[in-house]
């Protein structure tokens, strides 16, 4: 196959999405597949015209590229890419339109409400401890916890600096104590499967843009150590998200359980639509513990887009 992968592009995530659409491409040519490689720029639609490849492998991260705007370019050009599809990825990048997608069917997430990041300095959202975050954004870009005894002050002060003073809108949810976990959803020939089960361990801070992408910041266990309902319940929300969502190829349902309330202390996240590929990845780490080496699950992504 001729397999344009696209990648790059002017994201916040754009260097991680480079790693990612190295490791893809390299691997897929390993396999003996014709590869372009493309750092997307305002010119993309005439560089894949011009290319012409039989399938795009989206590589991107953020906006563009993971929000329906390169989905919607490629629908309207006929080229067919993998992982999901124009409507599930306007959702999925948006963590207040993901609420209301998955709740009403049964997916636990955080409450919380959107603000404008002006109006922080007037009172605190909603009750310490919280989270803020960009309501599309990738990687924790953006992303600062405001514990009861923040130095942001209370309210946050007009002079503090933080990471969210970049975007206009972000959600305020409830910080969730406890512990970090994720599950990634394949779509295989034989249906949607859940993987399994990693928790992320950090030392201190949390499991942020630092942690996740510099070797050795990070504990990863898998499968992780915690009990089996708890686990079931992960693959189980893992799997209606990605089907209620909608998504293709594969996903990344990312959690918070507070393990002193049980099962009613797990809480999705959000879904990632176009999980990173990079050596540190999580869902190439869930597939080869599940016996599907890196280059086979970028195969398989590629088949499902032509399926
Ligand atoms: N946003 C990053 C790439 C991830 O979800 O893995
Ligand atoms: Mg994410």
């Amino acid at each position: 196959l001729h397999i344009l992968v696209l990648m790059g592009g002017w994201a916040n995530e754009r260097e991680v999405s480079l790693m990612s659409g190295k490791g893809v491409a390299d691997a897929l040519e390993s396999a003996g597949h014709r590869v372009t490689r493309l750092d997307m720029d305002r010119d993309v639609a005439a560089k894949i015209a011009e290319a012409a490849p039989d399938v795009v492998f989206n590589a991107l991260h953020g906006v563009p590229g993971e929000d329906g705007t390169v989905q919607g370019m490629l629908d309207l050009m006929g080229v067919p890419y993998t992982h999901s599809g124009l409507a599930t990825s306007v959702v999925a990048i948006d963590k207040e339109l993901t609420k209301q997608a998955l709740v009403p069917h049964g997916v636990p997430m955080p409450g919380g409400r959107v603000v404008k990041s002006a109006d922080l300095f007037e009172a605190d959202p909603i009750a310490r401890p919280y989270v803020l975050k960009p309501v599309n954004e990738g990687s924790s870009v953006g992303v600062a916890i405001v514990m009861d005894d923040s130095t942001y002050g209370n309210p946050i002060a007009r002079d503090a600096k933080g990471p969210w003073q970049d975007f206009e809108s972000l959600l305020a949810e409830p910080y969730i104590r406890g512990r970090e976990m994720t599950t990634a959803v394949i779509d295989t020939a034989e249906g949607v499967k859940a993987l399994g089960v990693t928790e992320l361990i950090i030392e201190s801070g949390f499991y942020d843009f630092e942690h996740k992408y510099t070797e050795g910041q990070t504990t990863h266990v898998f499968p992780a150590d915690i009990p089996d309902n708890i686990a079931a319940l992960c693959l189980r929300y893992a799997e209606r998200a990605h089907r209620v969502l909608g998504c293709h190829g594969t996903s990344r349902t990312d959690f918070r359980w507070d393990d002193e309330r049980g099962e009613d202390g797990l809480f999705v996240l959000e879904t990632n639509t176009q999980p990173g590929m990079t050596p540190l990845s999580l869902v190439p780490e869930q597939a080869r513990y599940c016996g599907i080496e890196y280059p086979d699950l970028c195969e398989m992504i590629v088949e499902d887009a032509l399926r």
